[in-house]
């Protein structure tokens, strides 16, 4: 029986300037994920970072400690922390998106803001951009 799939939502405050660190986070991303089968996608809101993890549950752990003691950002905490059958983002070692291509409901998202997120909204935006395909968005397909 193969391990239980886990996905993890978590938001957090970029610290300083982050263009290049985006791309290196995804170059790390797509070095380090696929061989411990770790796929998800990640956001860079105006002051924030939204990221899902999807995987086994061990490795997500193991990914989560490891992104938390990142010093390129702050206040890491976790919107989501539960057992799925099957992912959202199966074909992506790690998407990226500056979260600038979609009208939300929500003022505070459309300014970038993910700060006081909640699960529901988290998983609905995850959702939306899993079904936009990879057409509408750019990201670094792996
Ligand atoms: C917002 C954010 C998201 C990250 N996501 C990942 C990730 O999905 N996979 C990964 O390996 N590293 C990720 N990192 C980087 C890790 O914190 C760490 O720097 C990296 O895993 C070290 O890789 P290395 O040991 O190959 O140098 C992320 C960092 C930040 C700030």
């Amino acid at each position: 029986m193969s391990e239980q799939l886990r996905r993890v939502i978590y938001v957090s405050e970029k610290v300083g300037s982050s263009e290049h660190d985006v791309a290196d986070i995804v170059k790390a991303s797509n070095k380090n994920n696929p061989s411990k089968d770790i796929t998800g996608c990640l956001l860079k809101g105006k002051n924030s970072f939204l990221q899902i993890l999807e995987g086994p549950s061990d490795a997500i752990e193991g990914l989560y400690k490891t992104i938390s003691e990142d010093n390129r950002h702050t206040n890491v905490k976790r919107v989501c922390d539960e057992p799925i059958d099957k992912r959202l983002f199966s074909d992506w070692s790690m998407k990226s998106d500056n979260y600038n291509q979609m009208e939300w409901s929500d003022s505070a998202l459309n300014a970038g803001n993910f700060v006081n997120i909640s699960a529901d909204a988290a998983k609905n935006i995850f959702t939306r951009i899993s079904e936009q395909g990879e057409s509408s968005f750019c990201g670094i397909s792996q």
